[in-house]
């Protein structure tokens, strides 16, 4: 594999920078005219998320607040094992609030299925989710994805937060990984 000047493998990208700035501009207008007034809380989900979350919410411009969770489903390969584990709670009250997860992919669902259940226990007034990407190809869990940066075709992408094996996150463009 090919090494880049900076020491890390050149993929293919899938998703340019240009294209990922207009995508949560995009996404941004979209939250901003549904939770305006709402002072909501933004939930992501670590570890992937924590790009996406930084550069949409320098794009929102009312009050709201945020908070992370950290879930993990895979052992290190490309295959969800189907089991999902959290870290911690969150430790915000979430009773009466309106949340918004933001996560960087979802792939199965089982994941998110897995937090939706643990937020609707919460009594939050609403929940809903905003994916970066979207694999719905290899879908499970049945979920209405409320806001959607990006459907992505079944290949593992890596960049933009997202890893393959806690490798590749700080690729600034997303690229995915060649069967
Ligand atoms: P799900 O539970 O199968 O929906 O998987 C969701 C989680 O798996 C995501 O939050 C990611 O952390 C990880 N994941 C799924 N597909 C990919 C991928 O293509 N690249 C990197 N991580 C992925
Ligand atoms: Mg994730």
């Amino acid at each position: 594999m090919a090494l880049a000047m900076n020491n890390t493998p050149e993929f293919p990208v899938l998703i340019d920078k240009k294209k990922i700035d207009a995508a949560v501009r995009r996404l941004a207008a979209e939250i901003s005219r549904d939770y305006r007034d709402k002072n909501p809380v933004l939930l992501g989900v670590l570890k992937g998320s924590f790009i996406f979350m930084a550069d949409l919410v320098r794009q929102l411009d009312f009050p709201l607040e945020i908070e992370f969770i950290r879930l993990f489903s895979y052992g290190g390969g490309t295959h969800s094992s189907g089991s999902v584990k959290m870290a911690r709670g969150v430790p915000l009250k979430l009773k009466g609030r309106h949340v918004l997860v933001v996560e960087d992919i979802i792939d199965t669902g089982f994941t998110l299925a897995h937090l939706l259940h643990y937020l609707k226990e919460k009594e939050p007034a609403s929940v809903k989710l905003c994916a970066f990407t979207d694999k719905p190809s290899r879908r499970v869990a049945v979920l209405n994805v409320d806001y959607v940066g990006f459907t992505v075709p079944d290949k593992f992408v890596v960049g933009y937060g997202l890893d393959y094996a806690e490798k590749y996150r700080n690729l600034p463009e997303v690229s995915y990984l060649e069967d």
